[in-house]
């Protein structure tokens, strides 16, 4: 287990929550999320609310499998049937009329690329920047894997920085920086190109040359395009990292990508695949290199500890930049 004990477990920013498939008009879910327990529903008109899951009247729980329901999209506490709609309002109470006083603890929340993602923030305080809209018609659907593991987020983001552990753990080649991270607020960017041999080595293989820029939109969630322009391929992967409580996060990885613009560049006779069969056939692959990319990082941020002074070498200044800009995500400074 990681030595977490320096790092608040609850960075600021937008985390992960559930796939929107998993959320069907009028359906109520509960989870454990940043620590709390909250629930989530989708009412009949396709809005979307989550809130903890504690009921203002008298404290009772909401979640639905502690007896909390919908009605009419609303949701009912099981208690004494406080009843609040997709803003958190109590819009009835046992005696009838609403009262007033009494609303749900909400979250602001964002729906982009099949995701439902919330804003996090130690005292409440509402989101002044938002994540990236992953919609669009010139892209393909996600393909997504979720992994429980015992990692703080901000070691899965530093490592998107760590340009040196590239070749050494996942035997990219010929990595280059271009260029110095930037920060613009809450987002930090990367760009690097490097080559990923694709087939066993040494034997029947293709040299993958990756042009990337990583992109972190806070602690919670990044985005990684990697782009081989010689063949028309735009790939857009998403990595979050959503904490449970203080031990657990979960590591969600998404995958989607562009119609495959020249395909005989990258295998001749690839173009005679049919277009939708062949972009289908390279999500999957592509989503098995990169699940497989990301497991390699598994051990080490598992068991890694936090040096508040790491001894770093020259290949390592993108690390310092890349803490400095974490600090903002913490209300208190960390290291
Ligand atoms: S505790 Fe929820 S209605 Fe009373
Ligand atoms: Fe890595």
């Amino acid at each position: 287990m990681a030595d977490r004990t320096l790092l608040d477990p609850f960075p600021i920013g937008w985390y992960w929550v559930d796939f929107s498939k998993n959320l069907g008009k009028n359906q109520l879910r509960g989870k454990k999320w940043m620590g709390n327990e909250v629930v989530y529903w989708r009412d009949r008109d396709g809005r979307v609310c989550m809130a903890k899951a504690t009921c203002p009247h008298l404290g009772a729980k909401l979640s639905p499998n502690m007896g909390g329901k919908l009605h009419d999209g609303c949701l009912v506490c099981p208690y004494h049937g406080y009843t609040y709609d997709a803003t958190g309002s109590c819009v009835r109470t046992r005696h009838g009329p609403p009262n007033e006083h009494v609303q749900l603890s909400t979250f602001s929340t964002v729906e982009t690329g099949g995701v439902l993602i919330a804003f996090w923030h130690p005292e409440g305080q509402k989101p002044d920047w938002t994540p990236p809209s992953m919609d669009g018609p010139e892209w393909s659907e996600f393909t997504f894997y979720k992994d429980v593991i015992a990692a703080h987020p901000q070691e899965a983001c530093e490592n998107g920085v760590d340009l040196a552990h590239l070749p050494h753990v996942h035997g990219y080649r010929e990595v280059t920086q271009i260029g110095e991270p930037q920060i613009e607020g809450p987002m930090l960017q990367t760009r690097f190109k490097l080559v990923r041999r694709v087939g066993l080595p040494r034997f029947i293989g293709l040299n993958l040359n990756v042009d990337a820029i990583v992109t972190l939109w806070g602690l919670g969630m990044s985005t990684i395009e990697p782009s081989m322009d010689y063949a028309g391929v735009y790939i857009r992967q998403l990595a979050m990292m959503s904490p449970i409580d203080e031990k657990r996060t979960s590591f969600v990885m998404g995958l989607q990508l562009k119609k495959i613009g020249k395909p005989n560049a990258l295998v001749p006779g690839l173009g005679l695949l049919p277009a939708s069969l062949l972009r289908h056939w390279m999500r999957s692959l592509f989503f098995k290199i990169y699940r497989h990319d990301i497991s390699q990082d598994y051990v080490i941020w598992e068991n890694k500890d936090f040096l508040k002074y790491p001894r770093l070498d020259s290949a390592d200044s993108s690390i310092m930049r890349f803490r400095r800009f974490s600090q903002q995500f913490y209300p208190n400074p960390q290291f």
